[in-house]
């Protein structure tokens, strides 16, 4: 019995599941208000969904109350969304499901599971828990049975053991799994450890600058970041499908319509074809001569219901040799997504039972990456994902595994201080790194002040940043599929290093495909200057037949600044905030001028997020963001109200997944106005929901 409800609690409720790729450090200002209310709500309702789900697994019998509840409870959730949102970027309305979900499941499963007396506690239950998860999954309408039984089946042994064996009870369970809504109530003093330092230097007394500037001679990086192949992506098949990933069936029906996938890709919730990733290949190949190739993780696509250990492992294993093949004797160094495990985003600790070790996919790994890495990598890849290697003298890159920091990869709720011994090493090769007079590049997938980026892992990552600034050069990101920059600082409000984030080469969702040539100083390796690359989907797709006409969509040098210290990144923002139009067209970089999105525009609401969101490194840290935050508004309110490229595009969770939609405008995150109306309304819906409920 075991992990149904577990299993529910965490692959179901949440957006968990899906992952990826978007993220935003939301950064609500504004919920203080109606947090407590909202929460109480949430758990008056979960209360009397677990008390009525409890009654029926003993009874069999359906109450009216019970199926009121759930009746309501199916009709105020977004069924797509909470799978393909991350949790930051849902409506309020479905957070509130989720966190309702998410603690009534976790009610349910400690009252009938881990308590001796609980009707589903002992052994040999799992088919119970199954037919139970399978139930919610149907009832509270959150996916297809397909995608339901997938997630089940997959998540079911390792939540049901993470569950098992720790303590926490639902309302912190789901305070960290929603650790950026009003469904965080408080802190668990277990979860709040701190690094040991190194103090041996003077502090910072001011920004990082003076770095060096672009030359020719510059070394170049190549970074391919969010890969996400999908092997069974069928040009002509069904783009627009009630799963969270499409482009893959119904060929039969749909081709020749609007409804088909493109040949070379799909603007709508679709992943990347082979010919795809070659083109972009070859593209880099004959036009760029690499020093070193970066692969910031994610190769794996979003069929996140469907993954598996052979699945996964062949593409894994096709895009390495592919890579391999087409650099040739340049290395390729990559480092871990959420995507690359099986089950999707959850990497466990050592010793725990084979059967939900993420062991196989560190030693996968360290095979296909031993062709470009040292053996003396091999150690720390095993232990958990992560090794440092120096390509030359002088130089040295870390590559970091930022699943421990990943409020989706439900090991997190196991234990927060065995995500210690990463980020104490990542401190103790910095400070050998410093000793030893090298420059250090750190490649980590998922940028530190995402929303579903622990707060606490990433506090401590930041002091780390601010103690070696001198030492780091330059840190490499992806996972939000966005062209975007993030300016870490130190405590006192310094800038202390750029993160670059590299886009995507998939097209999930609503971009087009990208990749990216960095230039980097020979001796600071610092990074001068970057050239990103793209092409037009819908261009592409409308010659089939012709390889897609790649070409440099700007060089950041040109378009922003020459200046790339942190000091100038940081002005830069400034520079930003009181200039919408350059503001705009950071942002129409940033999603690499898909059709989609540009249809849409970008409100004020938005290109505020799109900012704010640079200046986030810890996401409770905001309050650089929310002074840019302010500088954009007032320099918006000053253009006056005939704004060109005020798309008006002010619903949040427009899901962009259908055609004719506008891209969700998921960068808003809190704060702007458009956020405080759906705020409202969702509590109007809780009040609704809650009064009627009360039977
Ligand atoms: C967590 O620890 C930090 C540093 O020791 C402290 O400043 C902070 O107040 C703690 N947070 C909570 C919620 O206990
Ligand atoms: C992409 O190509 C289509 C079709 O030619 C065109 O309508 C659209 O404006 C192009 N997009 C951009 C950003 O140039």
């Amino acid at each position: 019995m075991k992990g149904i409800v577990l299993f529910l609690a965490v692959a179901l409720t949440s957006g968990l599941l899906m992952a990826s790729a978007v993220n935003l450090p939301g950064v609500p200002v504004d919920f203080e208000v109606d947090d407590k209310v909202l929460s109480a709500i949430a758990d008056d309702i979960s209360e009397r969904l677990a008390k009525e789900y409890v009654t029926y697994l003993k009874t069999g019998i359906e109450t009216a109350a019970f199926k009121k509840l759930t009746q309501q409870l199916a009709k105020s959730h977004s069924q797509k969304d909470i799978f393909t949102r991350n949790m930051p970027d849902l409506e309020p309305r479905d957070s509130f499901f989720v966190c309702v979900a998410c603690r009534s499941v976790m009610r349910v499963f400690i009252r009938t599971i881990r308590e001796e007396e609980g009707e589903l506690h002992g052994e040999g239950s799992s088919a119970l828990m199954k037919d139970f998860a399978m139930d919610f999954c149907r009832r509270l309408n959150l996916q297809t049975e397909e995608v339901c039984e997938g997630l089940i089946d997959s998540n079911l042994p390792s939540v049901e053991y993470i569950m098992r064996n720790s303590e926490s009870d639902s309302q912190s369970f789901c305070s960290l799994f929603m650790e950026f809504s009003f469904c965080n109530t408080g802190t668990n003093q277990d979860y709040n450890w701190t690094l040991t330092v190194d103090d041996s230097v003077q502090p910072l007394t001011s920004s990082k600058s003076d770095t060096d500037r672009y030359s020719e001679s510059d070394l170049k990086i190549c970074q391919f970041t969010d890969i996400h192949h999908d092997p069974l992506y069928e040009p002509g098949s069904l783009a627009s499908c009630a799963e969270p990933m499409c482009c893959q069936r119904n060929k039969d029906t749909v081709e020749g319509t609007s409804e088909a996938a493109g040949y070379w890709g799909d603007y709508r919730d679709c992943d990347l074809p082979w010919h795809t990733f070659e083109s972009a290949l070859n593209h880099a190949v004959a036009n760029h001569k690499c020093d070193y190739v970066y692969q910031t993780g994610d190769i794996v696509d979003h069929m996140v219901w469907a993954t598996s250990v052979e699945k996964n492992t062949a593409v894994l294993t096709k895009v390495s040799q592919r890579l391999n093949e087409a650099f040739g004797d340049v290395p390729v160094y990559p480092c871990i997504g959420n995507h690359e495990p099986h089950p999707l985003n959850l990497f466990s600790p050592e010793g725990v039972p084979d059967e939900i070790s993420t062991k196989w996919l560190y030693e996968h790994l360290y095979n296909d990456w031993s062709k470009w890495l040292p053996a003396e990598t091999k150690e720390t890849i095993l232990k958990g994902g992560y090794y440092t290697v120096s390509p030359k003298p002088g130089f040295r890159i870390i590559a970091l595994n930022s699943n421990d920091c990943y409020t989706d990869n439900f090991w997190l709720y196991h234990s927060g201080t065995d995500k210690i011994p990463q980020l104490q090493w990542f401190h103790d090769t910095l400070l050998a790194a410093e000793k030893a007079g090298e420059y250090v590049h750190v490649l980590t997938h998922i940028p530190s002040g995402d929303g579903t980026c622990w707060s606490v892992w990433a506090r401590e990552f930041n002091r780390c940043i601010t103690r070696f600034s001198s030492t780091i050069s330059g840190i490499f990101t992806g996972h939000s599929h966005k062209d975007e920059i993030f300016v870490y600082y130190s405590e006192q409000g310094h800038a202390t290093a750029v993160a670059w984030n590299g886009g995507a080469v998939t097209t999930f969702s609503n971009k087009n495909p990208n990749y990216r040539v960095y230039d980097v100083s020979q001796t600071s390796h610092v990074i001068t200057n970057h050239r990103t690359f793209i092409f037009n989907v819908t261009e592409a797709n409308l010659t089939p037949d012709e390889e897609p006409k790649w070409f440099e969509e700007y060089q950041f040098m040109n378009e922003f600044t020459e200046d790339t210290s942190p000091a100038g990144i940081d002005k830069l923002l400034d520079e930003l905030a009181s200039n919408p139009e350059l503001m705009r067209k950071y942002w129409r970089f940033r999603v690499t001028q898909g059709d989609p999105y540009l249809k849409g525009g970008c409100d004020r609401t938005c290109l505020a997020g799109s900012l704010c969101r640079a200046a986030v490194t810890v996401n409770t840290e905001t309050k650089r963001c929310e002074e840019l935050r302010a500088k954009l508004y007032a320099a918006l309110d000053n253009e006056g109200n005939t704004t060109p490229g005020d798309g008006g595009n002010t619903t949040p969770g427009d899901g962009g997944s259908s055609p004719g939609t506008t891209p969700g405008d998921e960068d808003d995150g809190g704060g702007g106005s458009a956020t405080l109306t759906l705020l409202s309304i969702s509590s109007l819906l809780a009040i609704v929901l809650a009064t009627r409920l009360s039977f």
